[in-house]
């Protein structure tokens, strides 16, 4: 919201997200307004938000803060907490010219790359890592030796790591090089280094890991260190799932 333009109460209180603007001229009709603690009827009434105080019912009305939604490509080498005691680079750094404080919504290993949400909306975070939403997580890992089709069949039904199975996963067989397999893996869960882990179970090690997906939200040609904003079809596709069968 520009603060020093002019603008309707009713609009300002239906910015500041009180109500539509509709039930916000019902709530100026009822006396329930006031601007600089003086009670408001009049509908044509103009405000400078930041210049004014603005209440409702005795309670501040003041902007909301404008939600930012970033999708980056973490390099390795970056920590995915605020602050970092070795001090290691974090991935908040990599962003510029913003002025909202971001966070990362769930975490990477300092050695994995790719696909990560940074976000000043705390709501929308604790969406997308809560269970219920299942939001599925899809990787490239490149992993030493060649695992048979039982490992990675047992590892698509569900695997005991940390004492506990993890839900079904999908599993596809990129490339297989000399000494080394290309796999993509879909989970939905979020258990810390759960695909380093899972692949450590069936004996054969990650080298390489990069997530290349939230849901439906893809990398696509980004390029590591780099990042862009995520406008409202973007955060729709995070909750779709990743087209399963398909190589990206
Ligand atoms: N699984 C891991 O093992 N590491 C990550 O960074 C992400 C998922």
């Amino acid at each position: 919201m520009a603060l020093n333009n002019e603008i309707r109460l009713q609009k300002y209180l239906s910015q500041c997200g009180l109500a539509s603007r509709r039930k916000a001229e019902e709530l100026i009709k009822a006396g329930r307004v006031r601007v600089n603690d003086i009670v408001v009827t009049d509908m044509g009434i103009k405000i400078h938000p930041g210049q004014q105080t603005v209440s409702c019912d005795g309670r501040l009305i003041v902007p909301r803060k404008q939600l930012i939604y970033i999708l980056l490509n973490k390099p390795r080498g970056y920590v995915t907490t605020l602050s970092d005691p070795q001090g290691r680079p974090i991935v908040t750094s990599l962003v510029k010219g913003i002025a909202e404080r971001l966070f990362p919504v769930g975490r990477l290993d300092l050695d994995t790359e790719g696909a990560l949400i940074l976000t000043n909306d705390g709501e929308f975070a604790q969406k997308v890592q809560h269970p219920s939403h299942q939001i599925t997580k899809t990787y490239e890992a490149l992993v030493a030796g060649h695992p048979n089709k039982d490992k990675l069949a047992s590892l698509a039904a569900g695997i005991t790591i940390d004492g506990r199975r993890t839900a079904p996963a999908h599993l596809i067989v990129l490339k297989r090089s000399k000494h080394a397999t290309h796999v993509q893996i879909t989970i939905h869960e979020g258990r810390k280094r759960q695909v380093k882990k899972m692949f450590e179970a069936i004996l054969h090690p990650v080298l390489h890991l990069k997530r290349i997906a939230y849901g439906r939200l893809q990398l696509h040609n980004l390029e590591t260190g780099k990042y862009r904003q995520l406008n409202s079809g973007d955060l729709e596709k995070i909750f779709l799932e990743f087209p399963l069968q398909t190589r990206k």
